[in-house]
Order: structure tokens, then C-alpha cells, then sequence
């Protein structure tokens, strides 16, 4: 018989600490508890938190599993929206994944390479002529444009403003609490309005997207029954697709961080083969915080590691500490991309866009777009582009969420290579 008890941290609520060690809270104790797997409580109620490889493989354990009821409201309510595939399970999840993994086969990402290509094209000849960008911002503009003509919705200059705007609230508001957070909570609701006109006068017929678009497919898509989603599904999930494509932009953010930061790397890049960018890549999503962990909640009661495991017991899954974890990764601390040289990033050891399958499981259904994206925007950043990048602060906080550097990246001088 199972008789180890689950090391847990004695207290009454532990969500002061969490919001103040951010994206460490996980680690420190998997640390201090030399445990993978410990229990504490967050927003009054008994938490579990795992972290580790083995820790994410049985995490991702549909048996033992579910998300139903996991995600706290107020990211329901900036991030996820109610009844997206973040909140599904069985095989609920798996026709809703099946939709949303249809748009992101490999003509549709070539597609969507290109378009990218088309606005850092146009993007650098306005860049050009300014004295100074925030590339930030930019990027999300940027970003906002791609995610429009690939998603099939045309969108006017003016509306771009306003849509990167709320898109980008909604994200940026994701961790906060307080006005940050009504904002993010305000600009879901204006953007799901938006939206929603859009697929009514699709369904109406006065509006015809092309057809592989996420527009067109989401609209007309069935259910299990044969029945066309409710419309309101269809708005939540074109906004699962709409914001993290914005949402890229922190990520690159961090690409020029890291070639900032690292100018022998930045030398290294400018005759990289493909393998050492994507290496580069990697070792940037490893590296810096961007989700810190997920949750889910215990669907029936488990042994694992001679620990009873409670049915219903929330549980979060690591995945900064996963992606710093010393057992997996040497000197997690540093910042060296040809770790993934010779250490392959299996389904459970490196996480940063969640773990396990795209099509059963809840891994991250972008996660492919957003290394291209990534790919496409240090290749402009090195061998397209000259810039200064004149003094800032490039500090970043460990317990924003996501975290942003503080400067959002100031270049100067932006022309086009010549050589080139
Ligand atoms: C910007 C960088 C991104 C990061 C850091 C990120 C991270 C994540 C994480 C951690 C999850 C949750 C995994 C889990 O619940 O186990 C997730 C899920 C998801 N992501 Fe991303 N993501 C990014 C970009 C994207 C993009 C570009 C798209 C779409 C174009 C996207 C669409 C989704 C969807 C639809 C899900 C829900 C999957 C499901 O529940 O089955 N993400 N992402």
C-alpha cells in the first residue's frame, strides 16, 4: 500500500508568494522539498504542483487528467474564453483540436511563412524611415496584420490599430490583477463583438473568406451531432488563433534580447545553417519565461511515486521549472543553443508551449507557426537589417506574466542590408 505523504508547504494560502517569485514559485520548492511533485495552496484552495519530465508525462495522462473546471475564471475570462478547447476534454477536445490542427497543415503554414515575409518586407521600409522603433509594438502590429490576411479577415489600416490594441491587452493582461487585468477582460468582449458580426455575415452569406482560412473552416465547422458550432464557439476559438499570433511578439522580443545580449551568437547566426537556427530558436523558448505552468484537475484517484494522488485535486504542471530543470538540462542557467545539439527535446523535458500530443493532448496547437515565425524574424533581425541599439534597460521581471523586457527593445537607425 501506497504510504508516503505528498511533501506540503504549511500555511494558509500561498498566492502572495506565487504572484511575487512568479515564474521560480515551482522550482524553489521543488528545490527546498527535493520533491517533483508537492502540495500547497493557491487561491484558497489545496493545489497541487508538479514539475520535472516525469512529473509532465503523467500530467498529460488523460486517464488521470481532465481540464474540466481547472482553469482559474479570470483566465477564462483574457485568455481562454468560455467553452475553447483549453476547457475540453475526450473526445470534445479531440473533434475541437481536430479543427483547429486542419488549419495548420503544411501549405497553410507556407502561407503563412510568406505573408510574414510580405509585412517584415514592408515593415522594414517604414522602419526606415524613422529614427528610432520600440520593436515591441511594431512586431505586434506587424503580427496582428499576419494573423488578419492568414485567418481571412481583411482588415482596413485603421482597424489594424485597434485590433493589435485589444488583442494585445488581452495578453498582456493574462496574468495581472487590478485594472490591467478589467482592461484585458474589456478588450475580449470588444473583440469578441467584432468578431462576432464577421461570422454572422458569413453564415449569412454576405461575407466569403477564402476557403482553407481558420475563418472559413471554424465558421462551417460541425460538431460531433453534424450541428454548425454555436456561433460563440466559433468567435472563441478564431480568438484562440488571432491573439497568440500577436502574442509571437514576445518571443521575438526576446530573439533580440538574446542577439543583444549574446553579440557572439548574433556573428554565429549570420552563416548559420538551418539546424543551428532552429537550435537558437529553441534554446529561446527554453530559456526565457513566457507561460509559466498549466492546470488541470485530478480525474480519478492515482498512485504515482508511492503518493496518493486525490481525485479532484487542482494541479499545475510546471513549465518554466520543466524547461530549467537541472536533472534534465546542464547549466539550465545559461543561455547556449547548442545544447540541442546533441540533447533531443522529447515530448515531456521541453515544454515551453506545453507537453505531450497536438491532436489528444492539450500541447500548444501553434507551436509550429510560432517557430517560423520566430525563424523568419531572426533572419531579418540578422541578415536583413542594420541597427543600432542604443542604451536601454533590457531588464525583464520573473513575476510579470508574460514578461516583457522592460525597454521592449529599442533599435536605431533601422536601414536594409546592402550586402545582402
Ligand atoms: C506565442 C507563443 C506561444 C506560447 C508560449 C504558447 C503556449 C501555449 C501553452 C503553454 C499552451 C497550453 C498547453 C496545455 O494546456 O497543456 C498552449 C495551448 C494552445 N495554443 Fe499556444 N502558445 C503560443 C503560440 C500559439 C499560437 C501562435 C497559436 C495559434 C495560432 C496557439 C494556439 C494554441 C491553442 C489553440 C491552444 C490550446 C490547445 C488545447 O487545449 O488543446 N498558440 N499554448
Amino acid at each position: 500500500m501506497p504510504e508516503n505523504q505528498i511533501p506540503r508547504e504549511e500555511g494558509i494560502d500561498y498566492t502572495m508568494p506565487l504572484l511575487k517569485e512568479g515564474y521560480e514559485f515551482i522550482m524553489n520548492r521543488k528545490r527546498s522539498f527535493n520533491s517533483q511533485i508537492f502540495e500547497t495552496r493557491i487561491m484558497g484552495k489545496k493545489s497541487l504542483c508538479m514539475s520535472g519530465r516525469d512529473a509532465a508525462q503523467v500530467f498529460y495522462d488523460k486517464d488521470l487528467f481532465k481540464r474540466e473546471g481547472a482553469a482559474p475564471n479570470r483566465l477564462v475570462q483574457t485568455l481562454f474564453g468560455e467553452n475553447g478547447v483549453q476547457t475540453l476534454d475526450g473526445e470534445e477536445h479531440r473533434s475541437r483540436k481536430e479543427m483547429i490542427m486542419s488549419i495548420m497543415g503544411e501549405e497553410n503554414i507556407r502561407k503563412f511563412q510568406e505573408i510574414a515575409v510580405q509585412y517584415w518586407e514592408q515593415s522594414l521600409d517604414q522602419w526606415s524611415k524613422k529614427e528610432e522603433i520600440v520593436l515591441y509594438e511594431e512586431v505586434k502590429e506587424l503580427l496582428c496584420k499576419v494573423a488578419c490576411l492568414w485567418a481571412g479577415v481583411l482588415v482596413e489600416e485603421e482597424e489594424v490599430d485597434w485590433l493589435t490594441k485589444e488583442l494585445s491587452e488581452m495578453f498582456e493582461g493574462a496574468g495581472a490583477v487590478g485594472p490591467l487585468h478589467w482592461k484585458g477582460r474589456n478588450a475580449q468582449n470588444k473583440v469578441e463583438k467584432w468578431m462576432m458580426e464577421l461570422v454572422t455575415k458569413i453564415r449569412d452569406g454576405k461575407l466569403i473568406p477564402p476557403e482553407d482560412t481558420a475563418l472559413h473552416q471554424f465558421t462551417w465547422a460541425k460538431d460531433a451531432d453534424g450541428k454548425l458550432l454555436d456561433p460563440s464557439v466559433v468567435v472563441v476559438e478564431m480568438l484562440n488563433i488571432y491573439r497568440p499570433i500577436v502574442a509571437i511578439s514576445v518571443y521575438i522580443a526576446f530573439v533580440a534580447h538574446a542577439l543583444i545580449q549574446h553579440p557572439d551568437e548574433y556573428e554565429k547566426l549570420k552563416n548559420a545553417d538551418e539546424k543551428y537556427t532552429y537550435m537558437f530558436i529553441d534554446e529561446v523558448r527554453r530559456f526565457y519565461p513566457f507561460f509559466p505552468f498549466v492546470a488541470a484537475k485530478v480525474k480519478q484517484d492515482f498512485t504515482w511515486r508511492d503518493y496518493q494522488i486525490k481525485k479532484d485535486t487542482l494541479a499545475y504542471l510546471d513549465l518554466y521549472g520543466t524547461n530549467h530543470d537541472e536533472n534534465l538540462w546542464l547549466y539550465p542557467e545559461e543561455f547556449n543553443p547548442n545544447r540541442f545539439a546533441d540533447q533531443g527535446n522529447d515530448r515531456f523535458s521541453f515544454i515551453p508551449q506545453g507537453g505531450g500530443e497536438y491532436l489528444t493532448g492539450h500541447r500548444c496547437a501553434g507551436e509550429q507557426l510560432t517557430i517560423e515565425m520566430m525563424k523568419i524574424s531572426l533572419d531579418y533581425l540578422v541578415n536583413h537589417m542594420d541597427y543600432e541599439v542604443p542604451e536601454q534597460d533590457l531588464s525583464y521581471e520573473m513575476n510579470e506574466f508574460p514578461s516583457i523586457p522592460r525597454s521592449k527593445i529599442i533599435l536605431r537607425n533601422v536601414e536594409r542590408k546592402l550586402t545582402h
